[in-house]
């Protein structure tokens, strides 16, 4: 049996603005999906959590299979998949899902675990799954986990760690990906805060496209967006947690200029201000998650849950994917 993990992401800052080619950053979250693989020769298919697969309804899964054993001589596989990132919420948890099932394969195929590998081909699994489109700053930050920038151009300032392209019918797009080391105390954590209302990426992305379209002008709260997410990064890099949470709570105030709040988000935003650093909306908005900086992490969980959010405080640098190491409560379901 081989077992890997990987992490959840969530979004500091540039959400949007980055579909209009400004950076965004995303960090590695705590809450992790967990994949386990066994070779199972007493049945003939692969099985998923006790049923059996029906790999159209599990598009990443169907993707990995053809990719890896394309002449379809692949051994019967049962398949756990476990984690505590929620789903539909903006925090990555189908790109971690992704990521960490090309480790367990990657191992249970004797080949080397790798991470720049793991994040290629889950950002396409994602891109399959999700009908051609897909950014891969979540299967990038879920793998390598830590920061990571996103833009359409490599910035010099930053480590460069890959180039990723992906064609959708005629069109192919091309984005660069950047990570750096940020000076966090170690007394700032993230909270998270849940609104439990899922928001539509597509919906979110095609309400700011309209607005943009109807008033040009407007642009230039994208690039307003994009400044703040370069200062964020700054920030971080030097460890300035004031300046850091100013940027996070500016950020949010342009995206909700943008109409991308809601009034879920603002409700649990409000709560947790007054206890943090920065607040913001993280994600395509509309529902989903909000974020918070903070140095009393249970008080601002608190907050949030008085207003009926569902949270959860994250440290940051939590480590990308990784192959765990089997315990023996694992070794005894085998
Ligand atoms: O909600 P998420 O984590 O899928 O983030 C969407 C981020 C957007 O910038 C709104 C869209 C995109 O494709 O970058």
């Amino acid at each position: 049996m081989v077992k890997a993990s990987a992490p959840g992401k969530c979004i500091l800052f540039g959400e949007h603005a980055v579909v209009y080619g400004q950076p965004a950053v995303a960090c590695s979250i705590n809450q992790r999906m967990v994949v386990e693989l066994e070779e199972e020769n007493k049945f003939d298919s692969w099985r998923l959590d006790g049923g059996i697969l029906n790999f159209s309804k599990h598009p990443h899964i169907d993707f990995l299979k053809e990719k890896l054993w394309p002449e379809n001589v692949m051994p019967p596989l049962k398949i756990r998949i476990r984690g505590n990132v929620p789903t539909a919420s903006g925090l990555g948890s189908s790109a971690a899902l992704s990521v960490a099932l090309v480790a367990a394969l990657q191992q249970l195929r004797q080949e080397e675990v790798d991470s720049g590998i793991a994040g290629q081909l889950s950002h396409q699994a994602e891109a399959f799954a999700q009908g051609g489109r897909a950014s891969p700053i979540d299967t990038a930050t879920s793998a390598s986990g830590g920061f990571v920038v996103l833009s359409d151009t490599v910035d010099e300032t930053l480590e460069h760690i890959g180039e990723r392209s992906l064609q959708h019918r005629d069109e192919v797009t091309t984005w660069q990906l950047h990570s750096f080391v940020a000076d966090i105390p170690d007394d700032t954590y993230l909270v998270i805060g849940n609104t439990g209302v899922h928001g539509s990426t597509s919906k979110q992305v095609a309400k700011v496209a309209s607005l943009l379209e109807q008033h040009p002008e407007r642009h230039v709260e994208i690039e307003a967006i994009g400044s703040i997410a370069r200062r964020g990064i700054e920030a971080l890099r030097t460890g300035d947690m004031e300046s850091v949470g100013k940027a996070m709570t500016e950020n949010h105030i342009v995206l909700r200029s943008l109409g991308v709040s809601s009034p879920e988000l603002e409700k649990l935003i409000k709560a947790a201000a007054p206890s943090s650093l920065g607040v913001k909306l993280t994600g395509s908005g509309g529902g989903g998650c909000m974020i918070a900086l903070t140095k009393n992490p249970e008080k601002t969980v608190g907050a949030i849950e008085m207003e009926g959010g569902r949270a959860f405080i994250s440290p940051f640098n939590s480590p990308g994917v990784r192959i765990e190491t089997l315990s023996s409560q694992d070794n005894s379901t085998q």
